[in-house]
């Protein structure tokens, strides 16, 4: 028997944009129909639906939830706040306490108000000041009902497929605009984390958990020469650890956030800075056995490496994201348990994880992957919207419920 500490933090995540349905003043609403990719449209009309996506949760033992406020419904003009938006949020946020779940709130993932883009976005040193006028409109109601913040969802990742790769919008492809974007991404953590930690101290409130969801990644050598080495290494100090160090020595981080998914199979080409931070391993005879429906390999033993390599900050761990698309629902819960496992091995061994979201509580909008990839605890018929339990869903219960995992399933 596996058991976890007590207290244990144990739930799903979602996020705004990928559930609600209907974000029309979001860059990502504008993106979609200039590029003709699939519309995340109605999406699992969350918004409507929340109370009873909640109640599933609390049916499956849930004691925690993290999700996303959507910037572009609380500021759908430069200025413009919308109380009615807030009041929702803080309706969502209730439900959650009703129902003995504990909420963590993340204030961005992904996307932005469209009117921010059409400024610049994150390129804009200005948007730092404007994401902390968004953040304090956000503290007046919800500060009193939220325990557990989360600034940013994955920066590093939003930098890489937004400026790096020109995957998403704004679809710029410079190391060099990217860099900025990451520099602004930095001072709008840390500014925020400032003000969330004065504004609870200044209404005499318990303080705060204040973090970001950082998306890492086991950078593994392929064939372990010293130019593999040298870029996992490399890319293990950027990728992983860079903005973790960096708030840590502003004192800007009270837990470390971390959404784990897969490994990455280092294999530097030649030498380049782009190759030793690009390069993987494609060799036909290096094909994994086990991925999800994206391609992504299954391996559950570097979570457990990611959160030994963690132990460093003496900070509290929370996994924020963890989860597969498959249609194998069978495989998802050899994934879930097998990374329960890999997690309870680092806490053996001195990790101080304290708590594990699955991503996600529901099928949802996969970014540019449109509705395809199925991540769900529940399955979404997205034509009738109906909802659908699945097995792994139960399972992973079992384990919210008693805390323990069975050695022998
Ligand atoms: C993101 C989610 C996304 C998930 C699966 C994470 O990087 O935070 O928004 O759906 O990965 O790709």
């Amino acid at each position: 028997m596996f058991k976890f500490p007590g207290n244990f933090l144990w739930g799903a995540a979602t996020s705004a944009y990928q559930v609600e349905g209907g974000n029309t003043r979001a860059d990502w609403w504008q993106w979609e129909k200039e590029t003709g990719k699939e519309p995340s449209g109605d999406a699992c009309r969350h918004y409507g639906l929340y109370e009873q996506d909640f109640d599933l949760a609390k049916g499956l033992h849930h004691n925690a939830h993290r999700l996303s406020l959507e910037w572009s419904r609380l500021e759908p003009e430069e200025g413009q706040f919308s109380e009615e938006a807030l009041e929702h949020y803080l309706n969502v946020i209730l439900a959650l306490r009703a129902r003995g779940i504990e909420p963590l709130v993340t204030l961005h993932h992904f996307t932005n108000p469209a009117w921010l883009a059409k400024k610049g976005g994150w390129e804009n040193p200005g948007t730092v000041k404007l994401f902390l006028k968004y953040t304090a409109f956000i503290l007046k109601k919800l500060a009193p009902q939220v325990r557990y913040w989360i600034t940013i969802n994955e920066p590093t990742v939003y930098v890489y497929e937004s400026y790096i790769m020109g995957l998403w919008p704004p679809q710029i492809k410079s190391l060099w605009r990217a860099r900025t974007v990451e520099n602004h991404l930095a001072a709008a953590h840390i500014k925020a984390y400032r003000l969330i930690h004065e504004t609870y101290w200044r209404k005499k409130m318990q303080l705060p958990s204040v973090s970001i969801a950082q998306h890492m990644q086991d950078f593994v050598p392929c064939v372990p020469d010293f130019r593999n080495k040298l870029a996992a290494s490399l890319r293990h100090r950027w990728f992983n650890l860079g903005l973790i160090s960096k708030f840590r020595r502003h004192k800007a981080l009270d837990f470390i956030g971390v959404n784990y998914y897969s490994r990455q199979r280092v294999e530097v080409q030649k030498w380049g800075l782009r190759n030793l931070f690009m390069d993987i391993c494609v060799k036909a005879e290096h094909r994994v056995p086990e991925t999800n429906s994206s391609g992504w390999e299954v391996y559950p033993e570097g979570l457990c490496r990611v959160l030994l390599k963690l132990k460093g900050y003496h900070l509290p761990i929370v996994i924020t994201e963890n989860g597969i698309c498959t249609p194998d629902d069978a495989l998802r819960w050899r994934y879930i348990e097998a990374h329960l496992r890999s997690i309870h091995r680092a806490i053996r061994e001195g990790a101080p994880v304290t708590g594990y979201l699955y991503w996600s509580l529901m099928d949802n909008f996969e970014w540019h992957d449109g509705f395809g990839p199925r991540f769900g605890l529940i399955g979404i018929d997205y034509p009738t919207q109906q909802r659908t339990v699945r097995e792994s869903a139960v399972q992973f219960g079992k384990v919210c419920k008693t805390g323990a995992l069975e050695q022998d399933l």
